[in-house]
């Protein structure tokens, strides 16, 4: 006979900001396995039936909301979709911004629209009383040909992982980052060979890329209790690559 696993997450409500593929549908897998109720946030149309299709699959109550986060208007649509799904007295235990765009482009060919369209995105406010995890990348700490605006957006979010660390921290809430090396999703299909074949040559665990499944089981160790003590820090799911 198995053992039952325990579910950790059991009466927790997640919101996964660009759940609909990529890591944020593994982050969805791994938090609903572990026992939490999540709101799924993504944007195209045509993601409609990707976001059901994972729903289906999914063990614990879940409900999606299309929202262009970039827009101001976004964080209350979410809150709207959060009140009529539970309730107005509904909370967030668990934040995940993990929704990005990535713009490659040099120096002299970035437009004030690209600025925006990375800038607007790649950061949200938060109103978990509990955890929240920001998703970044190797690339807040290293540097990459053309990839100027994606790569200070992450390092922002750095900034950003810090100062809600230590603004939150008095109920107990925790913030922390987690920064993935290239895992195969679509983003990475827009990223130069020659970086990603140079990032696979450096990074010391099997030369390779990591998994969706790889990421989304530390931010779901960040979402849980036994990570309480730790808060305002970066982890680098990089297989060794960018050491810090
Ligand atoms: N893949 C990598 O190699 C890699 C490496 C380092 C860090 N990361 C980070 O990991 C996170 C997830 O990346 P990924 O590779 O899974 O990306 P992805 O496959 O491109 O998925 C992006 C997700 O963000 C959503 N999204 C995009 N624009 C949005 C907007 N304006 N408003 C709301 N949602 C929006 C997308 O929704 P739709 O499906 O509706 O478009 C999708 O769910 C990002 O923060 C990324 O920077 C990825």
């Amino acid at each position: 006979m198995t053992t039952p696993q325990p579910l950790p997450l059991k009466g927790k409500i997640a919101l996964i900001t660009g759940a609909s593929r990529g890591i944020g549908a593994g982050l969805a897998r791994e938090l609903s396995t572990r026992g939490a109720s999540l709101l799924l946030t993504y944007t195209s149309p045509s993601s409609d039936s990707l976001v059901t299709s994972l729903i289906s699959t999914l063990p614990t109550p879940c409900r999606s909301i299309r929202v262009d986060l970039s827009h101001p208007s976004a964080p209350s649509t979410i809150l709207r979709a959060l009140d009529e799904w539970l309730g107005p007295d509904s909370k967030i235990h668990i934040l995940v911004n993990n929704a990005a765009v990535e713009v490659v482009k040099g120096l002299g060919e970035i437009e004030i629209e690209d600025y925006e369209k990375v800038y607007n995105l790649n950061r949200f406010d938060p109103r978990g009383k509990n955890r929240v995890i920001n998703i970044g990348s190797v690339g807040a700490r290293c540097g990459m040909k053309n990839l100027g605006l994606y790569c200070s957006s992450k390092a922002a979010l750095e900034g950003l992982t810090r100062c809600w660390a230590a603004e939150l921290g008095g109920d107990g809430t925790t913030v922390n980052q987690v920064n993935p090396g290239p895992v195969a999703t679509e983003m990475l299909e827009n990223i130069p060979r020659e970086i990603v074949d140079g990032q696979k040559a450096r990074t010391p665990l099997e030369g390779r890329v990591g998994t969706v499944e790889e990421v989304s089981r530390i931010a779901g160790w960040l979402a849980g209790e036994e990570s309480s003590w730790v808060t305002g820090q970066v982890l680098s799911a990089s297989g060794g690559l960018e050491m810090y």
